[in-house]
């Protein structure tokens, strides 16, 4: 059953600053993007720095609205408004309270806990400051019942209501955040980049937490990471993404036996490794070496890999590759995926 259905969703932004500004450019933030989640699965969402995640994630949840494209949600019972035939409703026609209502149940983690942490508030007032205007607030004393139940549920203590934000350690306040999104009880889980500001140990537990907390509550997770090696290890399924396109997308243990596109490709060669038939134990190793690379700023025809991929010909560099199945739910971005294989 699908949860959550994006189809061709379209972004750009103006570069209002630089040396393109001049000419009235535009980045392609994201550019024909589709992706659907399942109940109950981890959809992961990977790609380098700056090739459209994050703003991917934000239009699911309209904190950016959709240049062009369609977002549908399938609310298992909550009330949204009106629904198509299919059960689903189009949330990007949601009114002012339906959206409300929708953010409670697909709530978004960031990727800073530092920032989005309020460090003047106590973590009492941080957890209930989204769920006093969600429809289901049942008054303080039994939402500080509750919040007090979930941060024991993600490792913390009750006796941390009273405490601030600051007094956490990194990976403590990431728990916090995640609390504060669990409070509502949501359906979708969008974790955006949530262990990459991490230790490499600290970045375990959390992982953990998030395997435990998953099974628990039959949650969704949108997992959006720069790493594939932890995404595999984590997701069901991922889309590799490159330049605000969808290249990849596969079962992840598809992804891991055979990648096509040559990014998928390099990607898992540049990872710093976490073998997911070995526990979560990572090896040691660099980030992503890549060069981080610009969004596509002109009308460019050919493949967004074409520059980069040791594969490319004139064909890649003039005619843009569909995204076509090439194995049961194994898709890609590439002219030359049979070739590669
Ligand atoms: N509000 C904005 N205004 C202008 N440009 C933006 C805005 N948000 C994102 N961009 C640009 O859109 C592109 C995609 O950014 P996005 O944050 O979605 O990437 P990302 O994959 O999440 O990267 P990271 O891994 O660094 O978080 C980048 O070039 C970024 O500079
Ligand atoms: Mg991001």
């Amino acid at each position: 059953m699908i949860l959550l259905e994006a189809r061709d969703l379209a972004k750009r932004f103006n570069l209002e600053a630089g040396f393109f500004a001049r000419f009235g450019k535009f980045v392609r933030a994201v550019n024909g993007v589709s992706l659907s989640i399942g109940e109950d699965e981890a959809y992961g969402l990977v790609g380098e720095s700056g090739c459209g995640k994050s703003t991917t994630a934000r239009l699911l949840v309209r904190m950016y609205e959709a240049d062009s494209g369609a977002v549908r949600f399938w609310p298992r019972g909550a009330e949204l408004g009106k629904m198509a035939d299919d059960g689903s409703v189009d949330v990007r026609a949601l009114g002012r309270r339906a959206l409300v209502a929708y953010r409670s149940r697909v709530k978004y983690v960031f990727q800073d806990p530092a920032r989005s942490l309020d460090p003047r508030m106590s973590v009492a007032d941080v957890l209930l400051s989204g769920y006093r205007w969600s429809p289901s607030w049942p008054g303080r004393a039994l939402a500080l019942a509750e919040a007090a139940a979930i941060l024991e549920e993600v490792g913390l203590s009750a006796s941390d209501l009273e405490r601030r934000p600051p007094e956490f350690s990194g990976g403590q306040r990431q728990r916090i955040s995640i609390a504060r999104a669990l409070l509502l009880r949501p359906d979708l889980l969008i974790c955006d980049e949530v262990v990459s500001a991490l230790d490499v140990s600290v970045q375990g537990q959390i992982l953990n937490l998030l395997i435990e907390t998953r099974r628990r509550r039959k949650l969704s997770i949108l997992f959006i990471a720069h790493d594939l090696k932890v995404a595999c290890y984590f997701c069901d399924r991922i889309g590799v993404m490159y330049k605000g396109e969808m290249m990849e997308e596969a079962p992840a243990r598809d992804l891991w036996k055979a990648a096509l596109h040559p990014y998928t490709r390099f990607l898992f060669a540049s990872a710093p490794g976490m073998d997911p038939s070995a526990g979560n134990d990572r090896a040691a190793g660099g980030a992503v070496t890549a060069a981080s690379h610009e969004p596509r700023t002109d009308a460019w025809e050919g493949c967004a890999y074409a520059a980069r991929c040791p594969l490319a010909d004139d064909r890649c560099r003039s005619q843009r590759p569909e995204f076509r199945e090439i194995a049961p739910a194994h898709r890609v971005r590439c002219h030359k995926a049979d070739a590669a294989e």
